[in-house]
């Protein structure tokens, strides 16, 4: 039955001049299409083939149907692309290495990070008796493969140590942006954001070799 109404649907497609090869690679095509079957009159189907093509072309609201129904269909290909290529543009995100912060941006934070942090994580944000690294290994291992958000809520709500959210959102993002300068990842065009929904579209990956 599924198959029955398949290659009759190809045909009226075929009639039609659509693009067979790509209504027919879609998956939802025949769903909908056994879908619409399903409530033709079961006396219908006992008709032979033929006779119900004719029948259909013949009357002006069966050709109606038809044409309605390779809409639905070709405009549910038509989704199922665009939700792939969106799948496609999620998986391709952007990494720490992809320039995610300008110079500037980093220059700025690097001054904050002197006079708020460096005290405890050392200049070099390598860490020291009283603080962990925040570059290198940490960044490599303990944070690899996690939203820069992650790394970024942690900062901003506990740092600097028992005054966590005292600084400016922006002020935040800019030591951010020193701090992945710090651990070798290169400058870009446009600044690090601040907001969750920016920040989950960046990846920190391991630093290539
Ligand atoms: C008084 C010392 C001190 C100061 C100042 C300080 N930190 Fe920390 N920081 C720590 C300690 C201690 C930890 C570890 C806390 C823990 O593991 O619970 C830490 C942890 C962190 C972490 C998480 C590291 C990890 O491995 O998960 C980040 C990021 C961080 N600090 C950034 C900053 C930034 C940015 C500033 C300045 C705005 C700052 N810290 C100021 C002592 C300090």
């Amino acid at each position: 039955m599924r198959q029955c109404y398949a290659s009759s649907h190809k045909k009226f497609l075929f009639r039609l001049e659509l693009p067979v090869s790509r209504a027919v690679s879609c998956g939802r095509r025949v769903a909908l299409g056994c879908g619409v079957q399903a409530k033709e009159n079961r006396a219908q189907q006992h008709k032979s083939r033929r006779l119900m093509r004719r029948k259909l072309v013949s009357s002006k609201t069966g050709l109606k149907a038809m044409l309605g129904s390779a809409m639905v269909v070709l405009s549910a290909c038509a989704m199922t692309g665009a939700a792939l290529a969106q799948d496609a543009e999620a998986s391709a995100e952007r990494t720490i290495f992809d320039g995610v912060f300008t110079q500037e941006q980093a220059d700025r934070g690097a001054g904050v990070f002197s006079q708020n942090c460096a005290v405890c994580h050392g200049n070099a944000a390598r860490g020291g008796s009283d603080a962990p690294g925040l570059v290198g290994h940490t960044l490599n291992n303990k944070y690899a493969d996690q939203p820069l958000q992650t790394y970024f809520h942690i900062m901003q709500t506990t740092m600097p140590l028992g005054r966590g959210n005292s600084l400016p959102p922006q002020t935040y993002a800019d030591i951010m942006a020193h701090i992945l300068s710090l651990h070798g990842a290169p400058a870009g065009e446009e600044e690090l954001p601040f907001d969750e929904e920016g920040l989950s579209a960046i990846q920190i990956v391991r630093a290539p070799q």
